[in-house]
């Protein structure tokens, strides 16, 4: 299986795959596990479910949808990630019968339309710039079932001081304006644009990460 990074102008983190795990448990203030598990139980998964999840990382909530999945039936889950490290990262650590990890980019997957029952993302769409954010969802749509669900959890509009001072000093201490675009509060709109029904914010976490549901 190759696990060369795809090229995009996405912000990958090839160079932080082997501390990823460290520093995002401390990022999430020790409620990684969950918040992990919020995504899942909106996720409404079945045991012969197929999921997919863009910019997975080192495929920690893949390892946890694996777990929810019945291999017999036919439950996978397959973890893309532009990250070529990531990926090897991904498997080395949480591989299994029925969790994949795939080196591709969100913006250009490399799968059969609607071949997916969910979606899941997980601080992924703040890595890429605008028009990669609607070419990702609208891949996301193109491979899932009609009435498949999405569940995508990513920086938002911050809901408190905190949560503002948070989102606005990682905007500039990463140089990355993709979060700036977070803040101002676009998904909403592009995950409706892509063909999916409004959105709804099931949850904040800690005044800048919002839960989003939807369905194709
Ligand atoms: C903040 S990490 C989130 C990882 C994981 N989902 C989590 O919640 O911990 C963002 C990930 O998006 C990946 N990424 C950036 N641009 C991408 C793209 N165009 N397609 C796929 N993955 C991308 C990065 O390499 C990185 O692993």
């Amino acid at each position: 299986m190759p696990t060369n990074s795809i090229p995009t102008r996405g912000r990958t983190l090839d160079y932080a795959a082997n501390v990823y795990d460290f520093f995002e448990s401390i990022l999430l203030l020790g409620k990684q596990a969950e918040y992990d598990q919020k995504i899942i139980q909106l996720l409404d998964l079945k045991p012969s479910d197929k999921v997919l999840d863009l910019g997975c990382g080192t495929g920690v909530l893949c390892k946890m949808i694996g777990e929810k999945l019945d291999t017999q039936s036919g439950g996978s889950v397959t973890g893309i990630d532009a990250a070529g490290n990531m990926i090897k990262v991904a498997r080395k650590k949480r591989g299994a019968a029925n969790i994949y990890f795939k080196a591709m980019a969100a913006e250009n997957l490399d799968f059969e339309d609607e071949c997916f029952d969910a979606v899941v993302s997980s601080l992924f769409f703040h890595h890429v710039p605008l028009d990669l954010k609607e070419k990702a969802l609208s891949e996301a749509y193109r491979v899932l079932k009609p009435g498949g669900r999405l569940v995508i959890a990513d920086m938002h509009r911050p809901t408190t001081m905190m949560g503002a001072i948070v989102s606005h000093i990682s905007r500039w201490f990463f140089m990355q304006p993709q979060i700036a675009e977070n803040i101002r509060g676009v998904l909403p709109q592009l995950i409706a644009s892509a063909g999916f029904a409004q959105p709804h914010i099931e949850t904040m976490y800690f005044g800048y990460i919002a839960v989003f549901t939807s369905r194709k």
